[in-house]
Formats: C-alpha cells, structure tokens, sequence
C-alpha cells in the first residue's frame, strides 16, 4: 500500500507488433483503472530477448510501446510509465526467485511449451526462466492486483507461489498479488483461427489486428473474419467466428453482448463486420494521432523515461534490500 493506495503492476513486450488483443485484453482496462491504484507500467524489454531481436528494432518498439501506453490515456505523471531495463533490481531479484522456484513448475508452463516449439532452434535458459523474470517484476513493486489477459493467469499462479513458498520461509515479506481480468476482451481470438488467441506471432497477418494498422487494413481484415454458415448473430460458444467478432465490439462499444446481438437481429455478416471495422478504426485511429504526436516530442518522452525509472529504482530497491536482508546477504558497509 503506497499513499493509501493499493499498487498495481503490469507490463508488455516490445516485441512484435502489437495487437488489438493486447488493447482490449490488457491496455484499455490499465487506463479504466489506473485512478484507482498507484501503478506501475512497465516495458518489459528483459524478456523480449528471450526470442532473438535486431537492436535496432527492439530499441524502436520499446520507445513505441512506452509512447503508446501514454497515447491511450495513462498519465506520465501520476503512472509510473518506464523501462524494466533501467531497473537492474528486476533481473537482481529474478536470480534469488530463481532459487525458490522448481524446474518442474516451470516444465509446465504453457507459453514455455508453446514457444520452446516455434523456437525449437533457440530454447534458452531464459525463455524456461521467463515467468520468474515476471514474478520478480511484480513482486518487487509489492502489486496488489495486476491486468492482464487470460493468458497470462498461469504466470499469474507462479507468481503467488513464489511469493508464498518464499513468505513461508522468511516472513511477509511479499504481498501476493491478485490478477484482474477485464469482463469483456480478456481472450481476443484470431480473425482467421478462432480457436488461437489473436498473437503478434501470428504467421497469417490476417488473423491479428495490429495497433498501427490503418482505417483500410482494418476494415479489409474483419471483412475477411472467418465466421459461419449459419448466418444468424447470435453470441454462442458454436459460433466462435463470430462470438470473437461480438467481443470485439462489444469491447470497443461498451456495449453488453447480448445488446450487440440485438442491435444486429436480423441482419447479416456482412454489415456486422463492416460495423465491427469502424469501431476498431473508431478506437485505434486516434490512438494512432496521439503516439504520433507524442513520438516527435523527444525532449518531453527522455524527460518521462528519465523520472520514471528513478522512481521505479526508489521503490524496487526497497523490496530488495529487504529480500536481500532476509537471506542473509551481508549488508553494505557506508
Ligand atoms: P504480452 O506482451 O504477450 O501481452 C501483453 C498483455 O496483452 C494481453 N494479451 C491479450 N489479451 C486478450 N486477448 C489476446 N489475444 C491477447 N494477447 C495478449 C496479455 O495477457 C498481457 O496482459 N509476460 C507478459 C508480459 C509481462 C507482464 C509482467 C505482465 C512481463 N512481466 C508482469 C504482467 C505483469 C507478456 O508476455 O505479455
């Protein structure tokens, strides 16, 4: 509890290119909630490096992303908006959770599996620690409650039993943290596949709705969803197709399912989709403007990332000498 507050944690990769899943199921609801907490938004480009990336191009999209979560409506000011790689307390603390964690759980790890076999080449020791890098993140800020996308839930339970297994030994020194899921978005599925969830990793780009896609590409990719040949709008776990499509418009919209089903009785695919088109590009242009704005404002960015991961610093340092402590690591002498 930080100023009468409780905390909150979340983060993204500055991997690929972002999707309208990665709004819906996490960005959107940080902003819907961000008064409520004090929060810490991170670029998590630690774990980015679990998949090989070009320099260049990571240094790019992390600037992107950080500029982005500002773009939607996250306050620089009162959010704490910054690099996991200028807080080196993130891969300090990961190392002694690594010691509190059992290859066995982390064998078990969906996104590990999932990822171990696209990147059969390249299976490092990082992408098997990866959900321990996470817990770190989360735990050293003291996180009451984190946003994420379903997806993410399995990391989510690691973390609580890190926490737990390492409070049992030492005292309450974590606060276990507790996931949010937002009611509507939290699975975005594929628009060509709905039985995968929508993934920048997508080989098909036509599956995913990328947040820097234009009004055009947006409405050329709903227009191509896959749905079904029943042909009639209903919000059915048989129709996934279009369930997703409902979902997706029921998020941008704010209006319920079944509200969505009724708008739409009686009409067809076609102009239902074309509707679910101009919400995204309704949501995701302005979105657009706004990180382009802020991008060309270098001086005002370099000033955010600069006090942020001081302040990110002060509070992750904390928890860690406290850690530290606990273990028994010999303390500083000044
Ligand atoms: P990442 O970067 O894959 O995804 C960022 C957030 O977007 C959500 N998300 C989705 N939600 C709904 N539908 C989808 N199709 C969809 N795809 C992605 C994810 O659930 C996530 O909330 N390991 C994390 C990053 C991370 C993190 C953390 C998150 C690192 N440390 C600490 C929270 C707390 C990840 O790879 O997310």
């Amino acid at each position: 509890m930080l100023d009468g507050k409780k905390t909150l944690f979340s983060g993204m990769q500055a991997t690929g290119n972002l999707t309208l899943g990665n709004y819906l199921g996490a960005l959107k609801n940080w902003v819907s909630i961000s008064d409520e907490y004090n929060c810490f938004y991170s670029v998590v480009d630690l774990h980015s490096i679990t998949v090989r990336q070009d320099p260049a191009t990571l240094r790019k999209r992390a600037r992107t992303l950080l500029t982005l979560y500002i773009a939607a409506g996250l306050d620089p000011v009162k959010n704490c908006i910054y690099y996991q790689s200028h807080v080196s307390a993130h891969a300090e603390l990961a190392w002694i959770l690594d010691c509190f964690t059992y290859m066995g759980e982390l064998s078990r790890m969906t996104q590990f599996k999932d990822k171990a076999a696209k990147h059969a080449d390249n299976i490092n020791a990082g992408l098997f620690t990866y959900p321990v890098l996470m817990a770190a993140d989360i735990l050293l800020y003291q996180a009451d409650v984190v946003p994420v996308g379903i997806d993410q839930m399995q990391h989510l339970e690691i973390t609580r039993d890190i926490a737990q297994r390492f409070n049992s030994v030492y005292g309450e020194v974590f606060t276990i943290p507790e996931a949010y899921i937002g009611k509507v978005g939290a699975k975005i599925m594929s628009l060509q596949d709905p039985s995968k969830k929508m993934s920048k990793s997508d080989e098909n780009p036509n599956g995913s709705i990328y947040l820097m896609d234009d009004k055009d590409t947006i409405m050329r990719k709903c227009k191509r969803a896959v749905t079904d040949s029943v042909s009639v709008i209903r919000y059915t776990d048989e129709q996934p197709g279009l369930k997703n499509l409902i979902d997706i418009y029921s998020a941008c919209t704010g209006r319920k399912p079944d509200e969505v089903v009724k708008e739409f009785d009686g009409r067809g695919y076609g102009d239902f989709k074309m509707a679910v088109g101009a919400a995204v590009a309704q949501i995701l242009v302005p979105l657009q403007i706004e990180q382009a704005r802020l991008a060309a404002d270098k001086a005002y960015v370099d000033g955010i990332i600069k006090e942020n991961a001081e302040k990110a610093s002060y509070y992750a340092g904390k928890t860690l000498r406290k850690v530290q402590k606990k273990i028994g690591f010999p303390e500083r002498v000044r």
